[in-house]
Order: C-alpha cells, then sequence, then structure tokens
C-alpha cells in the first residue's frame, strides 16, 4: 500500500526535510524549501507538474504503477481485535491503514464493544488510543475498571475536535484508533455546526487520510436512529473500507453485529454478543440462547432454523390466538414483520379454512431476535393454525417455506443448511416445500406442496403431531 507523506524539498539543491524550516540544511538558502507530497519509502519525491488553471504548475502527489505480482500482500493483512465475534464478522480482524465504520442506535453497545476491541488489542509495544468525544475520561475509565479491563496499553483523550485527534495520534502512536463517535467530533475550520453533514464527511474523509498516512486501523462509531435518518453513516459509507452494523432489541441481551461493506473480505458474516453486567460475550452457538427457556407441548411453538447472513440460528416462534367478540380484533407481532401476519392470516383463512377472524392474534420470534425472510411463512402458518386447533406441534420439528397467495409452498436459500443446523441440535423431522431438492441428512422430511397439506400433515387427526402417519386431511372447526 503506498503511502503518501508530506516532505519539504529545497529548490535550490534538493536537499530534504521532514519538517518546514527557514533555512535549507543542505545548502544554507532562506526560504527556499517547498512542501511536496511524496510516496513512503525510500524513494520520496516522485512528483509531477500538473497545469493548473492559473498556469503556475502546482506539484500534487502520484503514485508509480507496480506490477501486481510485485505487491507486498503482508502489508494489508488483518491482525485480530482477540474478540472471536468481531474478528468473524472482519474476516479476520483489522487491517492497517483501513478505516472501519461501527454504525447502531444509541445505547446498543457500541462503546462497550469497541472499549473492549481495544482493550484486547493492547499490549506491551502494541498501543490502542480511544478518543471519546461523548464521554468524560472519568466515565470511560470507570467503565473499564467494571468490565475488568486489562488496560495497560489503552490511552485515553477527551477530546472533541479533528486537531485534538490529530495531536494525540501524534503523541500516542496507537495501533488502533477508535474515535467515539464521528458525529461529535469537528472541525473549526469547516464553516458548518458540529455534527452537520459537512461537518461528518469532512472529519472523517481527514481521518481516512490519517489512517493511511500512518497505517493506523480507525474505528468510527455512528449512531444510527431506528429509520437510519441522522446525518453520519448514511453518508460515510463510501468514504470507509468496512460498514458493520451493530443491532439487536434493547430489552433483550442479544446483539446482532453484521457487515455491510467490506473491501477486504466478504459481507454477510454474522457476530453474535450477549450485554451481560460485566459486558459484551460473544455468542458462539447462538441456538441454546433462543431455545433454552423452551416448554414443548404447547400449542402455538414452532421452531424455524433462520438464516443470518451465513449463519443459521433455530428460533422458536411462538403465537397465541384468542376468540374475540370485538369487531376489530388486536394483531401484536414482535420479531416479525405484522403486514406479512396479516396476509398469511388471510391465506390461512381462504386457502386452508383456519378462521382467525374472530379471534385476536399475538406472534413472536423469540430472544429479541428479528426475523425478515419469507422463509418463515410456513412456520408462522402452522403456529397460528396450532395455537387455533390447541394441538401442540412435536417438539422434535423444524418448519421451513414461503407462503404464496394461492396457499401454496415454495423453497428458500440454504434449505439444506439449515436442516444440518436443526440436525445438529437433535432436531428429527421437518416439514419442508416438495421443490426442495433431496438433501442428504438424517432428518426425517415431510414434503408438502399447498399449506392446507402442510397443516393436515402435522395437525390433522393423523398427522405427524399425533404419532401416525399422513392421511387424511384434519377437520378444521370455525369459531
Ligand atoms: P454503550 O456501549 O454505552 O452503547 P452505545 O455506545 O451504543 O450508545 O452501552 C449502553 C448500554 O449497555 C447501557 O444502557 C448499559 C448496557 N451495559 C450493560 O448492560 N453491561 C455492561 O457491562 C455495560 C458496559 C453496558
Ligand atoms: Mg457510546
Amino acid at each position: 500500500m503506498s503511502k503518501a507523506r508530506s516532505v519539504h524539498r529545497c529548490s535550490a539543491c534538493e536537499a530534504v526535510s521532514p519538517q518546514w524550516v527557514g533555512r535549507c540544511p543542505g545548502c544554507g538558502a532562506w526560504g527556499s524549501l517547498v512542501e511536496e507530497m511524496g510516496a513512503a519509502g525510500t524513494r520520496v519525491g516522485r512528483a509531477a507538474h500538473v497545469p493548473a488553471s492559473g498556469g503556475s504548475g502546482g506539484r500534487v502527489a502520484i503514485s508509480a504503477p507496480v506490477r501486481l505480482g510485485e505487491l507486498d500482500l503482508g502489508a494489508g493483512a488483518p491482525s485480530p481485535t482477540g474478540i472471536d465475534e468481531l474478528d468473524r464478522v472482519l474476516g479476520g480482524g483489522l487491517v492497517p491503514g483501513s478505516v472501519t465504520l461501527v454504525g447502531g442506535e444509541p445505547g446498543i453497545g457500541k462503546s462497550t464493544l469497541l472499549l473492549q476491541a481495544l482493550a484486547s488489542m493492547a499490549g506491551p509495544g502494541r498501543r490502542s488510543l480511544l478518543v471519546s468525544a461523548e464521554e468524560s475520561a472519568q466515565q470511560v475509565g470507570r467503565r473499564a475498571a467494571r468490565l475488568g479491563l486489562d488496560h495497560g496499553e489503552l490511552w485515553l483523550v477527551a477530546e472533541t475536535t479533528m486537531a485534538g485527534v490529530v495531536a494525540a495520534l501524534d503523541e500516542v502512536k496507537p495501533r488502533v484508533l477508535v474515535v467515539d463517535s464521528i458525529q461529535t467530533i469537528w472541525n473549526p475550520e469547516l464553516d458548518s455546526a458540529p455534527g452537520s453533514v459537512t461537518q461528518v464527511r469532512g472529519c472523517a474523509h481527514a481521518l481516512a487520510g490519517l489512517a493511511r498516512d500512518r497505517n493506523v486501523a480507525i474505528l468510527l462509531v455512528g449512531h444510527v436512529t431506528k429509520d437510519g435518518s441522522l446525518a453520519g453513516p448514511r453518508v460515510l459509507e463510501h468514504l470507509v473500507d468496512t460498514v458493520l452494523s451493530f443491532d439487536g432489541d434493547r430489552h433483550h441481551a442479544l446483539r446482532l453485529l453484521r457487515t455491510v461493506k467490506h473491501r477486504f473480505g466478504a459481507t454477510g458474516e454474522l457476530g453474535l454478543f450477549e450485554m451481560t453486567g460485566d459486558g459484551l460475550r460473544g455468542v458462539p452457538d447462538p441456538s441454546g440462547l433462543f431455545l433454552g427457556d423452551r416448554r414443548p407441548g404447547t400449542p402455538g411453538s414452532v421452531v424455524f432454523p433462520a438464516m443470518e447472513g451465513y449463519r443459521p440460528l433455530l428460533v422458536e416462534i411462538q403465537s397465541l390466538v384468542a376468540i374475540t367478540k370485538l369487531p376489530a380484533p388486536r394483531r401484536s407481532v414482535s420479531g416479525l414483520d405484522a403486514n406479512r401476519l396479516a396476509l398469511l392470516i388471510a391465506v390461512l383463512q381462504n386457502r386452508a379454512g383456519v378462521n382467525l377472524m374472530e379471534a385476536d392474534v399475538y406472534l413472536s420470534a423469540v430472544g429479541g431476535v428479528r426475523i425478515n425472510e419469507p422463509g418463515a411463512d410456513l412456520a408462522v402458518c402452522l403456529a397460528l393454525a396450532s395455537a387455533r386447533l390447541e394441538r401442540p406441534l412435536p417438539e422434535d420439528l423444524v418448519v421451513i417455506g414461503e407462503v404464496g397467495l394461492g396457499g401454496e409452498l415454495r423453497q428458500v436459500a440454504h434449505t439444506p443448511r439449515r436442516l444440518a443446523e436443526a440436525s445438529r441440535l437433535g432436531f428429527k423431522k421437518a416439514v419442508i416445500p416438495a421443490s426442495v431438492p433431496s438433501v442428504a441428512g438424517t432428518l426425517r422430511t415431510f414434503r408438502v406442496t399447498t399449506l392446507a397439506e402442510a397443516i393436515a400433515t402435522v395437525l390433522g387427526p393423523s398427522g405427524i403431531a399425533h404419532g401416525a402417519s399422513p392421511t387424511s386431511r384434519p377437520e378444521i372447526g370455525s369459531p
């Protein structure tokens, strides 16, 4: 990676000085030093004359072409942060000279995560620097103490100006720098209020230059509101190398870290954390978190193998159906899409004869996870039918499939991987769309083509919920 570094060259004798001085150290001429940008390393000063509009020929930095095969690829190798779930989404760790933006809602745990990462990366000869522009040094210090972090080489500065960041960077010379947050750092030279798009973009641009220049890995914290509208992360995405999004339900312990953009590796990886009394803890095997409190034998409960990035997560979907006399029954959803629920209720009614029109319906994905994929449709429908009919589903069953408006079932991506994860966790049966190509494995699969057939197969009088082989259709009562 070529680094641009400014040097000062004597226009009389071509002697080079790292700083500007009044008198040339080489020939003694006064006022002859001119600043120029050069590539890092021994060959300083490949500069070119570019005709400027005024005809004065200003000097700009240019890079020397090199053969692709001669590049030093080792220089840009990621160094692990030591936080496994963070390294997983980063594809190994932080690349020196890169800029990573960590976006998320206020209070989700960004400061905590990055403080833990900084402490983990600090060690003898390896300094970490935290620029705290939101919290005082004491607040950060107290949090570090509470988390029991070993902070021997973790440096801290409470600073809100760009000049302060540069000064601290030059003094501490860290390997990794965190700026918390980019919205509260400002540059008084920019003619704009702190937190404005101009400031946020200007400061991020300057920090990206510093990262390359000093070969420091820089992490920027960016607050996003629920609709992602706040000045910040959105306007920065093209300026940085990597964008991570940190989210989760604030009332639950689960936190999900995703790559939105990644110049050095794949996006779609997912890191999972649990917010505990002493900071964030990685969750390498998350299914326990979702299924730990499950009570088998309860009508309305079904397990769906969701995909989060490349990771299958087994999530319990629960529903409760209560007959009501109210003209407009309640529909309450958490962790799933409310519009999708309305659609599935209509399909259940019209294509499978399950009447929920005179019933309050409550639906939730357990554990604080959000499921947005249509692959959960069939699981939602079976949970609703099971709750309506008050017949529990088998506890060792998983359900995958998208439901169409005609009540037909469609396969969804990564079905084999989802089934493999279910099998690994001890599930024995799966209801899947008939169109899924045959999958190897120990799971017993029930292939169905329509929603009505799925309900009959699972909940019918001789369905698998009753231990019999599926033959006839269920009698589905009207309310
Ligand atoms: P924080 O990292 O300050 O969030 P952000 O920087 O994204 O705004 O974390 C905020 C919440 O996390 C706070 O409300 C308390 C909770 N928390 C814990 O539950 N345990 C902990 O050990 C810490 C440090 C925070
Ligand atoms: Mg914070």
